[in-house]
């Protein structure tokens, strides 16, 4: 039997958590949290309140994903790229991370989430690293939802890393072949499963250098509502949907492998020779 509905009867997360199978959950969900600045544009208002309505989203987002019983979400919060925008956002986008970070250390002990960071993060303002650095140790231990932030991230420096680390190991140990595996083991976070599904709002189809090794063969899921409007009903949604896909991983359905036998016994003698 399902376990008890972890949303309030009657809310449309309640009937959506009902049609989606538990026991088919991704085992990783990836978000690029797009359109804050829309959303506040929209509203004749700074972008820094977009920034701040789209904290009130990635709270209730990862409320959601603790309380399905995610195995791990990575949001992207902030790139590479990002040191591009002025100055005062920038400052403010800071002041927000370490902010989430500082109030929701105590959410993360209670619920057993632990926080992970993929970026070069240390090159962040030394207060907002050490509160990032404070935070990862603190929930280290915990061993339900892994939230996974990525912070001064880029997916191009992240190769470039991994390079380096093969290199670095090359020269301690001789190293001298590299598989998939071995590149996939120096990526920031390479004990962790490729996501399963890439969540992307504001409509916008671009990947933006997020994880490019690891979407290799992401199921992707594009919605138009912005981000500080996105909540648990539309992630259920997403998740639903997936459940509908079929993943071939380059290879054949069972149907169109079995129409296929079938098209071979019946014509093979036309087949070219
Ligand atoms: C995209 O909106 C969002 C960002 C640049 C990242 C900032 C994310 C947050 C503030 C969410 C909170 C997350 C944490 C972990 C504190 P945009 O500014 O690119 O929107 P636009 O494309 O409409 O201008």
């Amino acid at each position: 039997m399902k376990a008890k509905n972890p949303f309030k009867t009657g809310s449309p997360a309640a009937a959506l958590w009902a049609e989606i199978d538990p026991a088919a959950l991704p085992r990783h969900v990836a978000i690029i949290m797009d359109g804050n600045g829309r959303w506040a544009r929209r509203r004749h208002q700074p972008r820094m309140a977009g920034h701040r309505g789209g904290v009130r989203a990635t709270r209730e987002i990862v409320e959601s994903c603790a309380r399905i019983g995610l195995p791990v979400l990575t949001l992207y919060a902030f790139s590479l790229d990002n040191w591009k925008r002025p100055r005062a956002e920038v400052d403010f986008l800071m002041r927000l991370l370490r902010q989430y970070v500082r109030r929701e250390l105590d959410y993360m002990r209670r619920n057993n989430v632990r926080l992970r960071v993929i970026g070069r993060w240390q090159e962040l303002p030394a207060g907002v690293a050490a509160d990032v650095a404070r935070a990862v140790e603190e929930t280290s231990a915990n061993t339900g939802l892994q939230l996974v932030v990525a912070l001064n991230y880029s997916a191009r420096a992240e190769l470039v890393d991994a390079v380096q680390g093969l290199l670095d190991e090359s020269r301690s140990n001789g190293l001298t072949r590299v598989d998939e595996a071995a590149l996939a083991a120096h990526l920031y976070a390479g004990d962790l499963p490729d996501p399963d599904l890439l969540i992307r709002t504001s409509g916008e189809m671009r990947l933006s250098n997020f994880l490019l090794w690891q979407l290799a063969y992401t199921e992707i899921w594009v919605t138009e509502t912005l981000w500080p409007d996105f909540s648990t009903r539309h992630l259920l949604q997403a998740i639903l949907d997936f459940q509908q896909r079929e993943r071939r991983y380059g290879g054949l359905s069972p149907e169109a492998a079995r129409a296929e036998r079938k098209a071979r016994a019946l014509g093979g003698a036309l087949l070219p020779r």
